[in-house]
């Protein structure tokens, strides 16, 4: 199963926001506001600058009264082309259906980029996020943690933990204003929504690299959802991503947006079957017993690649040479690392990265690289569970070794640290093992895009970027 949002879903809502912001609510939903007293997120986008007209505005009625459309999210293709993308047509990304068969930049870089913010509602404020104050760092994991991504029967949400988010959100040269929250204007200034982007270098196809951001975390308040402001978020940090001189972005979704360079899948690999079983994540086969599922996905306790152990400081200039090497000849679209960056991303922090390397016992050359992150879900309104323990498979470089042993022996250091499902991406050689790891194929896609960026369709298997 894909953890995917799920707002087609018509369900109640379960969280109880502040009473301030039901009250911002209410006045827009009984319209006691008048249009022209407060016109939604209403902007002045930079957008008008960036392809010399402007765009349709957003109106009080998209508000009041969100397009039906939007309440089934498409995830095919099929079902993209019978919508109406009222944003994303404007956008410089390749068009539902469009044929590429070239690489490059949609639109040139602009010259000129409004220093002033977009237009939000009154109600509204935007708001940098420090996320090393241990505060508005809890913040903003809250707001993750009650709204961010969730499967489509809303029994499981993603719970990025406090020191995953400082990890995702601070590679090296990161900046402050790329985290951007909105907040009520209300007495508690509730953070309400927020997107960020941190800075990567992409090699997409055969064309030399280029700097471009990754966007991430990208969440609404459910009480303010289809009233476009996921729209003003992401015209804001392409504002302020322009500002530093940087016009290319690559972002996930489970949503079908014009147009996807790739649309891979999650496969799942159960660790504890009894948990997996208990919260309803995994199905028990009727043919199957516990006690044989058990029995089915039991792992030795050992690793067996010999020379494997956790990547150190001093390992990095090789290991970030194999991987480097590996996602240049395997890969179309990847990212172009320094030493600094693979440090910061795969230097093991507990909890949160955990990284290998396989040293030739003869040689001491690192022959194979390997790495997952801990990302937790939150199990909604169980009666006994809370949480599942996921890893996700980070970027595996079997260099020399087998592939399939070094994968296993992922899931068997992902087991001593009492993970209950390994999951992973069918990118880069991934999913040459799934199926005799005994990995299972989750039912949606996660579509990877690219923001005035064109690329032929490319498969899984020539994906080499992880989002997390
Ligand atoms: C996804 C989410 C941010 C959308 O917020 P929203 O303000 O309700 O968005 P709207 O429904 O008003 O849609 C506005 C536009 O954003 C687009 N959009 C929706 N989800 C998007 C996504 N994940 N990435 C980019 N654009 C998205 C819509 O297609 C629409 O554009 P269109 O008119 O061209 O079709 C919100 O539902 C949410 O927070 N969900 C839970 C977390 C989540 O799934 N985040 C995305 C992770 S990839």
């Amino acid at each position: 199963m894909t953890l995917e949002n799920s707002e087609a879903s018509p369900l109640a809502e379960v969280d109880a926001l502040s009473n301030e912001l039901d009250y911002i609510s209410d006045i827009i939903e009984k319209k006691e506001v008048k249009e022209n007293d407060i016109v939604p997120f209403k902007d002045t986008s930079p957008c008008e600058e960036l392809h010399g007209k402007a765009e349709p505005p957003t109106s009080l009625q998209n508000m009041v009264s969100p397009s039906l459309s939007f309440l089934a999210r498409p995830r095919t293709f099929e079902q993209a082309i019978k919508k109406e993308y009222t944003f994303w047509s404007q956008q410089p990304v390749v068009k539902l259906g469009e044929v590429v068969s070239t690489f490059g930049q949609i639109e040139d870089n602009k010259g000129v980029v409004s220093s002033l913010p977009i237009k939000v509602n009154e109600n509204f404020e935007w708001s940098e996020l420090d996320v090393l104050d241990p505060l508005q760092l809890d913040e903003l994991h809250s707001l993750l943690a009650e709204n961010y991504v969730e499967d489509l029967d809303r029994k499981f949400r993603l719970d990025y933990s406090k020191p995953l988010l400082l990890w995702a959100l601070t590679p090296p040269n990161w900046k402050a204003q790329w985290h951007v929250g909105l907040r009520a204007r209300t007495a508690s200034r509730k953070l309400v929504a927020f997107i960020s982007a941190v800075p990567v270098v992409l090699r997409v196809g055969p064309q030399s690299k280029v700097s471009a951001v990754e966007i991430n975390f990208l969440c609404v308040t459910r009480k303010i959802r289809k009233k476009q402001a996921a729209v003003v978020l992401i015209k804001e940090i392409t504002r302020r991503v322009h500002l530093e001189g940087i016009f290319v972005a690559a972002y996930t979704a489970g949503t079908y947006l014009p147009s996807p360079v790739s649309s891979c899948r999650y496969w799942h690999r159960t660790l504890n079957c009894r948990l997996m079983v208990e919260v309803g994540f995994t199905d028990l086969p009727t043919y199957q017993t516990l006690k044989d599922m058990i029995h089915m996905f039991r792992l030795p306790a050992a690793t067996s690649t010999v020379g494997l152990r956790p990547l150190q400081e001093h390992d990095c200039k090789k290991a970030l040479s194999l991987l480097r090497d590996y996602l240049f000849q395997r890969t179309t679209v990847h990212p172009v690392q320094t030493l600094d960056d693979f440090k910061h991303w795969f230097l093991p922090r507990e909890g949160v990265v955990y990284s290998y390397v396989v040293e030739s016992p003869r040689s001491k050359s690192i022959t194979g690289f390997m790495s997952f992150y801990m990302l937790n879900s939150r199990v909604i309104d169980h009666p006994k569970h809370k949480e599942i323990r996921a890893a996700y498979i980070y970027y595996v470089v079997a260099g020399k070794n087998n592939l399939l042993v070094l994968m296993k022996d992922l899931l068997i250091l992902a087991k001593k640290l009492d993970v209950d499902v390994v999951n992973g991406l069918d990118v880069m050689d991934n999913g040459k093992v799934f199926r005799d790891l005994k990995f299972g194929k989750g039912d949606a896609n996660l579509h990877y895009y690219l923001y005035n960026y064109r690329s032929p369709p490319t498969r899984p298997e020539n994906i080499g970027l992880v989002f997390l």
